[in-house]
């Protein structure tokens, strides 16, 4: 054993509202979830600081998630980071970009194509490194058990990469944490009704960095003491229903009316008594668990 304690280190974003999170093991081994993007990568490569990546888990194929690492492994192979094994579950992008029969198609094709092309494009660099997670699996690296929970359901087209997101739960020595990744209303509905029981944890990550994510009744049955807000503080300030969210009949026709800004979700956690709040917005927010 090379350290004490297991620390986890949500990263202060140099991109606009980036989700990186760095577990660093007691075998001095790390986990590092998503990343951000390009700008970010100095921070992380930091934060790393050359450990053993033993796993590099990609909850969903969005830019302030994976186009780090997509624009290191496009550059020199991802040479800067010793990967063990990436996890993830993307959408099948060639299965489903032509389906039409979806809210607002103009939304869906933007939002596959956002990252799903260029990581199908550099994912030969990486193919044999990557394990595709399936629902119910779990793997253990060092003292950490992981248990993934929800991977990618086909149907889910209001929010589709969103709602693509893993949902994974850490259960280190004295804490678990639960990852909710950038998970939207549907998949939450998904996740609730799967999986409910499987939810309570310590300390969660909130959906979304936030806002715009699952429903109440997800976090009531993590009931958190704890929370990690991948935001910068206008976020985390957020009024309820922000400028953005006000035209009802475009929501509606999308099919995202039950998405709301950050003020409700923190009124949510105000009213199940999570207690500590770490906003990444303030500085990189050090965890141990
Ligand atoms: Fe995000």
């Amino acid at each position: 054993m090379k350290n004490l304690k297991t620390v986890l280190y949500a990263l202060k974003e140099t991109s606009i509202y980036m989700m990186g999170i760095v577990i660093v093991t007691r075998e001095d081994n790390v986990i590092v979830i998503d990343g951000g993007r390009r700008e970010d990568m100095p921070s992380l490569k930091e934060c790393i600081n050359g450990r053993h990546i033993s796993a590099w888990i990609l909850t969903h194929p969005h830019e302030d998630h994976i186009s780090g690492l997509v624009h290191e492994l496009e550059t020199n192979g991802a040479a800067d980071f010793d990967i063990g094994t990436v996890y993830c579950h993307f959408p099948p992008y060639d299965e489903i970009i032509d389906n039409h029969n979806v809210p607002d198609y103009d939304y869906y094709k933007r939002d596959l194509d956002e990252m799903l092309p260029a990581w199908n494009k550099v994912f030969p660099k990486i193919k044999d490194r990557t394990h595709i997670v399936t629902q119910g699996e779990s793997i253990i690296v060092d003292e950490l058990k992981i248990d993934f929970i929800y991977t990618y359901h086909e149907g889910l087209n209001t929010n589709p990469v969103n709602d693509s997101s893993l949902v994974f739960k850490v259960t280190a020595p004295n804490k678990t944490v639960l990852f909710l990744g950038d998970l939207g209303a549907e998949g939450g509905d998904m996740l609730f009704r799967e999986s409910r029981h499987l939810l309570k944890a310590d300390i969660v990550q909130m959906a979304h960095h936030g806002h715009m994510n699952v429903g109440m009744e997800v976090y009531a049955e993590i009931m958190p003491e704890a929370c990690i807000w991948c935001a910068p503080d206008w976020l985390y300030n957020e009024a309820e229903i922000p400028e953005y969210l006000s035209n009802t009949e475009k929501l509606k026709r999308m099919g995202r009316l039950r998405l709301y800004g950050s003020g409700l979700t923190r009124k949510w956690m105000d009213i199940l008594g999570a207690k500590t709040h770490y906003v990444t917005g303030e500085g990189t927010q050090k965890i141990v668990l």
